[in-house]
C-alpha cells in the first residue's frame, strides 16, 4: 500500500508492515551487511510497498551538521562562476558532500539572505565569492559555528581560509602583452570599482604603463562585468574620432571583451586586432570560440572552486589540526587572434 496523499511513511510504518523492530529497519538503511538476507528482503519489500524515503536531513541534523556545503556566487549565468561551481560540486561529491548554490545576481540583500539561509540549514560550511566587504558577516557566522572559505578573493588569515588569483599579476600580464605588440594607447574597461578583483587588475595595468613612457592610459568604468556593458563601451568608442580611440583594450573580464568584439565586428569596420587589440580575463569557454578568438588571462575557475571546498571540508572534519591558509594562484596568458594577427 503506497504512501497516502499527504502522509509520508515513516520508519515506524516500515517496522510495523515488515514485523521487525525500529533498530532492524535502521540497520537495513545504514548497515545492511549486518541483516540476515530474509529479513533484509522483507524490510526492503515493505519500503518499496510504502514508498518510504529516508530523512537524511533529520539524521544529519541529529548529528549536528548536514553533509551539505553552501556556495554563494554573484552570477551563475557567468561561465566563470558556472565552472567554479562545477569544481566545488565535484570536490564535494568526492568527499560525500552535497553543494547547495546561491546566486546573488550582484544583489547585496540576496547575498545576506543566502548566508542566513545556509546557516539555518546547518550546512557544514559556506564557500563564498562575495561582492564586497563581508568580514563582519563571516566573523559572526563563524562565532555561531558555521565554517567559511572565501573564493576568488583573499581573506584575513586570522578569520578563515581563502583561494584566489593574483589579480595584480594578471593585470600586469595583460598589459605587458599589449605593449609587447607595440600598442601605445591602452584602455582599461571594467567595473564596478568596489570589486577588489577589478581594482587589482587595474593596479597591475597601471604599474606596467608607468614603466613604459611611450604608452598612454585611460580607464573606462562600467557598472557591471557583462557583455551588454562591454558592447555599450564599444559603441561609445566607435563614436570617437579615430585618433582618439585606443589601439588596445584590456577588459576586466571575458564577458566585457566579448561585448566589445560584438560592437567592433558587427557594428563597424573596426578590425581586431589590426585597429584595436582586445584582451579579456577568465578564459571562459566562449573566449576560444568567439567571433575573433579572444586572448585572455586565464583563471582556473574549476580548480578555484574545488580547492575552496577541500579547504572547507578539511576545517569541518579536522578542526583541531586545521590551520587557515590563503592560496593564491598565478594567472596564465592565453594568446589568440584578438591580439595577435594570424599570418
Ligand atoms: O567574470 C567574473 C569576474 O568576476 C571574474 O573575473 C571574477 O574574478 C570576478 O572578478
Amino acid at each position: 500500500m503506497p504512501a497516502s496523499a499527504g502522509h509520508r511513511p515513516s520508519i515506524h510504518d516500515v517496522a510495523r508492515l515488515s514485523g521487525v523492530s525500529l533498530g532492524t529497519v535502521s540497520n537495513v538503511l545504514n548497515n545492511p551487511e549486518r541483516v540476515k538476507p530474509l529479513t533484509l528482503a522483507k524490510v526492503t519489500k515493505a519500503i518499496d510497498e510504502l514508498g518510504f524515503v529516508r530523512n537524511d536531513a533529520a539524521r544529519q541534523l541529529k548529528a549536528g551538521r548536514s553533509r551539505t556545503i553552501g556556495l554563494i556566487v554573484p552570477d551563475i549565468t557567468n561561465p566563470f562562476f558556472g565552472e567554479l561551481a562545477r569544481g566545488a560540486e565535484q570536490a564535494g561529491e568526492n568527499a560525500g558532500y552535497a553543494v547547495m548554490l546561491g546566486s546573488t545576481s550582484h544583489d547585496g540583500d540576496r547575498e545576506g539572505n543566502f548566508f542566513s539561509l545556509f546557516e539555518q540549514q546547518r550546512v557544514s560550511g559556506i564557500v563564498a565569492s562575495p561582492l564586497e566587504e563581508v568580514t563582519a558577516t563571516i566573523v559572526s557566522l563563524r562565532a555561531r559555528g558555521t565554517q567559511t572559505v572565501m573564493v576568488d578573493r583573499k581573506a584575513d588569515p586570522t578569520i578563515c581560509c581563502s583561494v584566489s588569483m593574483d589579480d595584480i599579476a594578471g593585470g600586469k600580464l595583460a598589459t605587458e602583452h599589449l605593449i609587447s605588440l607595440g600598442r601605445t594607447k591602452i584602455a582599461f574597461v571594467g567595473g564596478p570599482m568596489e570589486y577588489q578583483q577589478v581594482i587589482d587588475r587595474l593596479a597591475g595595468a597601471k604599474e606596467v604603463v608607468r614603466r613604459n613612457p611611450k604608452a598612454t592610459f585611460r580607464q573606462i568604468k562600467t557598472t557591471s562585468l557583462t557583455v551588454v556593458a562591454g558592447r555599450e563601451v564599444g559603441l561609445a568608442i566607435l563614436k570617437e574620432a579615430p585618433e582618439r580611440r585606443p589601439d588596445a583594450i584590456f577588459a576586466a573580464n571575458d564577458l566585457l571583451a566579448l561585448g566589445l568584439l560584438q560592437a567592433f565586428m558587427f557594428q563597424s569596420k573596426i578590425r581586431v586586432p589590426e585597429d584595436i587589440a582586445v584582451i579579456g580575463y577568465d578564459d571562459i569557454d566562449f573566449a576560444e570560440s568567439a567571433i575573433v578568438p579572444l586572448t585572455s588571462v586565464r583563471q582556473p575557475a574549476h580548480l578555484l572552486g574545488a580547492t575552496a571546498v577541500e579547504m572547507l571540508i578539511d576545517e569541518a572534519e579536522n578542526a583541531a589540526k586545521h590551520k587557515h591558509r590563503q592560496i593564491t594562484f598565478q594567472p596564465e596568458l592565453v594568446v589568440r587572434a584578438s591580439t595577435i594577427l594570424k599570418t
